[in-house]
């Protein structure tokens, strides 16, 4: 591998990241879709831009370029539409869509942010996607998180006002 990395390691290590999981939608050939995406991250306030990187494999990849798409940020209870969108169906699983201002997203969401493309940059085997943020929802629940390669939640007690987060950082 470049530079002696084992990428098995490299991974590892990179998963000590702890992140929210979201289902990126779009059209692809006419119809919804959607992948499971972690690599979501705020980039601009002016104007108000956000990033995701999808994997050129990633059927995805290709419909995404010059075009709009959604951010679907999950909660803590929708695991198994994490699992569906992420390449392993799950048997019995309703997928609920809805109609967002600019692509199809995901109904009982914990967040939307909805793009219109901005730019997009080589990132090796990914691309990275820039959308500028039109309009976006929001709505009170607790999170699904990723963890060195498995789903979290937060404890209980975590999610009780100022039970444990006694500072606003940022
Ligand atoms: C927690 C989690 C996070 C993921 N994050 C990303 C990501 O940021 N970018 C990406 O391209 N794939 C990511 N994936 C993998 C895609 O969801 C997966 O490859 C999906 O099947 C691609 O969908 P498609 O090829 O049907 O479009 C993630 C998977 C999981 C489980």
């Amino acid at each position: 591998m470049t530079l002696g990395l084992d990428w098995q390691q490299l991974r590892h290590c990179l998963g000590r990241f702890a992140t929210g999981v979201t289902v990126v939608t779009c059209w692809l050939q006419g119809r919804p879709h959607g992948l499971t995406v972690n690599s979501f991250t705020s980039v601009s306030r002016q104007p108000p831009l956000v990033l995701v990187c999808i994997a050129r494999s990633a059927k995805a990849c290709d419909a995404m370029a010059g075009s709009p798409f959604v951010v679907n940020v999950l909660r803590a209870s929708q695991r198994e539409l994490a699992l569906h969108f992420a390449g392993r169906p799950q048997p019995g699983l309703e997928i609920a869509w809805e109609p967002g201002k600019v692509a199809p997203r995901l109904a009982g969401c914990l967040a939307y942010i909805e793009c219109l493309p901005w730019q997009s940059y080589d990132g090796g085997d990914h691309v990275l996607y820039l959308g500028e943020v039109i309009d976006f929802q929001c709505q009170g629940g607790d999170p699904l998180l990723f963890y060195g390669g498995y789903f979290l939640s937060l404890p209980a007690e975590e999610t009780q006002l100022g039970g444990g987060l006694t500072q606003w950082l940022w």
